[in-house]
């Protein structure tokens, strides 16, 4: 892997969401570039088949390796729950998805042992999240929620408006009598409810960002693999979606501490 060093990490999701991750390695790892794609014309995976979301994530590491990336993160829970697996077998460069992080993080901080998790429809029917948690500690009650409304509220910036806050009241109330203590923000949009989520759950429910942990086991996995970005490497950052390209540029200004002058639509049924 030498001379990789410096290559760009190739970052994926569904759409916008998966930004709230590119934000968080940004933040994390400042040397590292980055090849960001964003599936806007096939948005949402939450609600679609495996074999599809596994379809559709090949041919997104296809186009990333014409970048020549030196890893792949994949920055959304559904395509990390249903493709993830059986991808890593196929690539000679090193992957990471969202939801082993998240999870790891759960575990190391509950108390009571009963950990909630939200998601989209894929992600909690998958299971994966449970699994793996069950794989470290099966004593650990864990408790799935599917909030569907959640990503297109986000998507539409409301953020803060009242009947997000009754949404999330009504979808949570519940995960709520469970007497969790942790929360896995399970959805790449879901950080950006999080004080919605906070005044709902309250101050005891400790929430888990699993982009902020993906960031810390990417900086380690490069650092395994000894391909991290040199010190004072000015990073670059590309931006690519498959549709709506201002609509994306706009959104991802409104959530990127830098400004996005350009992004480049690519028709990726062509990979
Ligand atoms: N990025 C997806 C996820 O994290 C959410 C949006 C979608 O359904 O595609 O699961």
């Amino acid at each position: 892997m030498n001379g990789m060093n410096n290559a760009p990490v190739g970052v994926f999701d569904s759409g916008v969401g998966g930004l709230t991750v590119a934000r968080e390695i940004n933040r994390q790892l400042p040397n590292e570039s980055i090849i960001y794609f964003g599936d806007t014309a096939r948005v949402p995976y939450g609600s679609k088949s495996k074999d599809t979301i596994i379809r559709y994530s090949r041919q997104i590491v296809r186009f990333l390796q014409t970048k020549n990336v030196k890893a792949i993160v994949v920055a959304c829970n559904t395509a990390s729950a249903f493709a993830l697996d059986t991808i890593e077998k196929e690539l000679d460069i090193p992957m990471i998805g969202v939801v082993k992080p998240g999870a790891k993080s759960a575990i190391d901080h509950t108390k009571n042992k009963r950990i909630g998790i939200i998601g989209t429809e894929g992600t909690i029917k998958s299971e994966l999240y449970t699994e793996y948690i069950h794989g470290i500690d099966p004593e650990i009650t864990v408790i799935g929620k599917a909030c569907p409304l959640f990503c297109p509220l986000v998507e539409e910036g409301m953020l803060h408006d009242s009947v997000t806050y009754e949404i999330t009241r009504r979808y949570l109330d519940e995960l709520k009598e469970q007497n969790i203590d942790s929360l896995i923000l399970g959805c790449t949009h879901y950080p950006l409810l999080r004080s919605t989520i906070r005044d709902v759950m309250g101050e005891g429910v400790n929430l888990v960002n699993p982009a902020y942990e993906t960031a810390i086991g990417l900086g380690e996995m490069l650092k395994q693999n000894g391909i991290s970005a040199d010190i004072g490497a000015r990073p670059d950052y590309e931006f690519y979606v498959s549709d709506a390209a201002d609509k994306f540029k706009s959104f991802a200004n409104s959530i990127m501490p830098f400004e996005i002058d350009e992004t480049n639509r690519i028709n990726i049924e062509e990979f």
